[in-house]
């Protein structure tokens, strides 16, 4: 079952009302829905994810607790339009709990495990074109090693592209894993899993992750009410990055005003860095997959 990460800090700090308008981005099994959904009595709450399982599944548990919430089968990066859709045009809380939930991961089926055999597939939305298997067969040796550095930061993508050119067809998960592991140094395989980078990096390009994370996210900053804040869970560095950048961006006076005696208020930012955190060594020793977790809030002041 998926433990959802961070779950009390997304909700202390999402400062929810009994009336407030929030947004989850990645409902996944519904644990933080669920407890956000828990404290609106007359708000409403809107969740997105791409996944039918973790969409069918949701609408039970959701249903149990109230009826103040609506599901979008969307990818989040058509934030705006979907809420718009609703009359929806400000809200007062938005979260972000990036990647897979633990049962994308645990089904075999949808090929996203290195540690279980199944067809290269990966794709979060199931009627998506994009597969793992068309980019493991398909794309070219420079768009592999391409790949493999900017979203694995893997430092054998040559050797590992190169073996895979020489060993297509290439169907399961499993194999790719033998290709992977024949084409870096055994020293480097007894290391870590050295399938871990190849395959974070055919999952960012197969669901196109970073690139609609980073777009939805300018579009979730300006649909934020005055007071309202917004919570991003990242699991690894890529999202943590941009994160980072994006609120760095928003929350700091412009380089060519910062030496104005006096920044005038038209120029001072419109939102503040609330808190950066990440979890305890409980909650890693009860749910290791927070281990890389990363929350960081944000609140719009105007
Ligand atoms: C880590 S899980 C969320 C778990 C959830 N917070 C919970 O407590 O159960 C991430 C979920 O977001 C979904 N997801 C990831 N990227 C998405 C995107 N771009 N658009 C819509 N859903 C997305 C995945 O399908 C997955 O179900």
């Amino acid at each position: 079952m998926h433990k959802s990460v961070l779950l009390n800090e997304c909700i202390k700090y999402l400062n929810i009302d009994e009336n407030s308008i929030i947004v989850d981005c990645t409902l996944g099994y519904g644990g933080h829905s669920g407890e956000i959904l828990k404290r609106l009595d007359n708000g409403h709450l809107y969740s997105f994810d791409q996944d039918m399982d973790a969409i069918k599944y949701s609408d039970e548990y959701l249903k149990k607790i109230s009826n103040n919430y609506t599901i979008i089968k969307s990818n989040f990066v058509n934030i705006k339009e979907k809420l718009s859709d609703y009359n929806v045009t400000s809200v007062d809380g938005i979260l972000y709990d990036l990647g897979v939930s633990s049962p994308q991961l645990d089904e075999a089926d949808r090929g996203f495990s290195f540690h279980k055999d199944a067809a290269l597939d990966m794709r979060m939305d199931k009627t998506q074109k994009l597969t793992a298997n068309y980019v493991v067969n398909n794309y070219t040796y420079e768009e592999l090693v391409d790949i493999f550095y900017k979203y694995g930061e893997e430092k054998y993508s040559n050797s590992i592209a190169k073996g895979i050119i020489n060993n297509r067809p290439i169907n399961t998960t499993l194999q790719l894993v033998d290709v992977i592991r024949n084409n870096v140094p055994s020293k480097y395989a007894r290391e870590k899993h050295p399938a871990r980078k190849i395959f974070q990096a055919i999952r960012i390009e197969v669901n196109d992750e970073l690139n609609v994370f980073e777009k939805s996210l300018y579009d979730s900053l300006s649909l934020l009410n005055v007071g309202g804040r917004l919570c991003v869970i990242t699991f690894h560095s890529l999202e943590d990055k941009i994160c980072k950048k994006i609120f760095k961006e928003v929350t700091e006076v412009k380089n060519e005003l910062k030496n104005l005696p006096i920044i005038p208020d038209e120029y001072k930012p419109n939102y503040k860095i609330v808190k950066v955190l990440q979890p305890t060594q409980e909650e890693i020793s009860t749910n290791p997959r927070s281990r890389s977790a990363k929350l960081r809030v944000i609140e719009r002041v105007k």
